[in-house]
């Protein structure tokens, strides 16, 4: 493991603030409804009996560094899926977070950059599922390598979701201009791939003019790298945002004007 992911997991861990005295009403409130385990998790078992599949998938796909492991000499090598999700796929526990957040707050306007096997997106679509069924909703997820993309489109229609979810092909650079020139408002905003300082930075910029009071960002590994660490503060300081919580494996970002400046540290597990 990483030094500087070692380092402020154990500085996470031993500051972060502890639930009982937590004093804002809008944090505790997230808290309890999203945050804190919850009980009633037998109805993720469908997303979760396809993770286990994609666990012990053996079919071999094309796959390509996009992201910030890439290169200019990042070629073509073939992966097989179940390798990809041991390296991709976020804990059952984290995704179960953004879909709270998303039904909670009955979200419908929602980017994904990243999709790649589509659990979180899965996540995300039945969440939206869940407050319109029959309601027109707006929920785009953004993959750059075809193959990757093909395996998560199974995943939605096995899990009835397809109706819920845009899955586009593309490299985030070159998509999420005209991605999202179809929001009016977004409501969330979850980057979850490329994680460097100069494109976190930059899709939270682009991002950043279609946020409401009530939107939430989500940002990804705040901690993978100094820069992420570096972008992550950086966000948190931008005068656009008003409270920020930092869960570590993801750092959520609120726009709530009518509340003081605070940023908190709690933990998940
Ligand atoms: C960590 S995975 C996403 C995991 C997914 N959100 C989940 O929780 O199930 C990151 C994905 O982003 C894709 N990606 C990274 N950089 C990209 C870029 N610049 N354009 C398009 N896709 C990119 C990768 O191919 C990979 O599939």
């Amino acid at each position: 493991m990483k030094l500087h992911y070692l380092k402020n997991f154990i500085r996470h861990y031993l500051t972060a603030t502890l639930i009982d005295v937590l004093h804002s009403p809008f944090v505790f409130d997230l808290y309890q409804t999203a945050i804190k385990k919850q009980k009633n998790i037998s109805k993720f078992n469908p997303i979760e009996n396809c993770r286990s599949k994609l666990l012990n998938n053996q079919q071999i796909v094309s796959y390509y560094d996009l992201g910030a492991g890439s290169n200019l000499l990042s070629t073509e090598t073939k992966k097989v899926v179940k390798q990809l999700a041991k390296a991709h796929l976020k804990p059952a526990r984290i995704a179960q977070i953004i879909h709270q957040i998303i039904l909670k707050h009955k979200y419908k306007n929602v980017i994904e950059l990243g999709t790649s096997l589509g659990i979180t997106a899965s996540y995300i679509a039945s969440a939206i599922k869940e407050n319109y069924p029959f309601n027109e909703t707006n929920f785009t997820t953004i993959e750059g390598i075809h193959d990757v993309r093909n395996v998560a489109l199974k995943q939605f229609e096995e899990l009835e979701l397809s109706k819920y979810v845009n899955a586009v092909e593309g490299d985030f650079n070159e998509k999420l201009d005209e991605v999202l020139s179809n929001y009016k408002n977004l409501d969330v905003f979850f980057v979850d791939g490329n994680h460097t300082y100069e494109a976190t930075m930059e899709y939270f910029n682009k991002a950043l003019p279609k946020a409401h009071n009530d939107s939430i960002f989500i940002f990804d590994d705040i901690y993978w790298s100094p820069g992420m660490t570096k972008a992550w503060e950086e966000i948190k300081q931008n005068n656009n945002v008003y409270q920020t919580v930092d869960l570590f494996f993801i750092g959520l970002v609120f726009f709530r004007a009518e509340q003081n400046r605070q940023h908190f540290k709690l933990r998940v597990f």
